[in-house]
């Protein structure tokens, strides 16, 4: 790529002049940073009615914007980028699950819905860091493995923390073990978690 065919904003070259191109950057680079912040505050949030589903809901649909961007971006680059789709497909498919365990109240939902919404915001800190990594203070100095794998190394151990210990996924965990004893000894039961928020 010759100097003349990119774009650098704010130290982030960004691979062309087309106008068209940019402005698609721009708008993708905006909802990213609205994917960020408000899976932060939803993630940070208690888990009940109000600002948890209200920011999680602007971040799923925040999700579903920049994995269409990307998939645009990396369609004009696809041998550079075409990585960076399948991340963004990942992505999709996490929180579109984690969404769905919600609100159909899947068995196990709590669960579900931690796993998936959680991967869903490793795997797009990961596209981030992957695409822009190289450009960023601090993290240039990283060796370029690091971009895949430091989002996910934090962010898993996470995970598995709320698994583990939040009271809903854990209240969830003791009726389906409830129920399946229940069940084994032939009472019939409610399986599922849906009286929880
Ligand atoms: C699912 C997550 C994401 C995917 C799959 C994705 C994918 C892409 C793709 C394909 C490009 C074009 C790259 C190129 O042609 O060189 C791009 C550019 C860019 N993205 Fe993302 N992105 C994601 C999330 C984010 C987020 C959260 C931000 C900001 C917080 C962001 C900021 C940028 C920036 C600054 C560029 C311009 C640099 C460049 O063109 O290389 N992206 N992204």
């Amino acid at each position: 790529m010759t100097p003349e065919e990119t774009t650098v904003v704010l130290g982030i070259p960004i691979p062309s002049r087309s106008p068209i191109f940019l402005s698609a950057v721009a708008l993708h680079v905006l909802v990213g940073l609205v994917c960020v912040v408000t899976g932060a505050i939803a993630m940070l949030s208690p888990k009940r009615r109000g600002r948890h589903p209200t920011f999680g809901t602007i971040y799923y649909w925040g999700l579903v914007f920049v994995f269409v961007s990307a998939t645009g971006l990396s369609a004009v680059r696809w041998a550079e980028d075409y990585h960076l789709f399948i991340l963004g497909l990942l992505a999709f498919i996490a929180a579109s699950l984690g969404r769905a365990a919600r609100r159909r109240r899947w068995r196990g939902w709590v669960r579900l819905h931690i796993t998936g919404m959680g991967l869903s915001y490793i795997l797009l800190l990961t596209a981030f860091y992957v695409d822009n990594g190289r450009s960023l203070p601090l993290w240039k100095e990283l060796p370029a493995i690091a971009y895949w794998l430091l989002p996910a190394a934090t962010g898993l151990p996470l995970i598995i923390r709320a698994l583990l210990r939040h009271p809903l996924a854990r209240r969830c965990a003791h009726r389906l073990v409830l129920g399946a004893v229940i069940a084994g000894i032939g009472v019939s039961t409610p399986m599922r978690c849906e009286s929880i928020m």
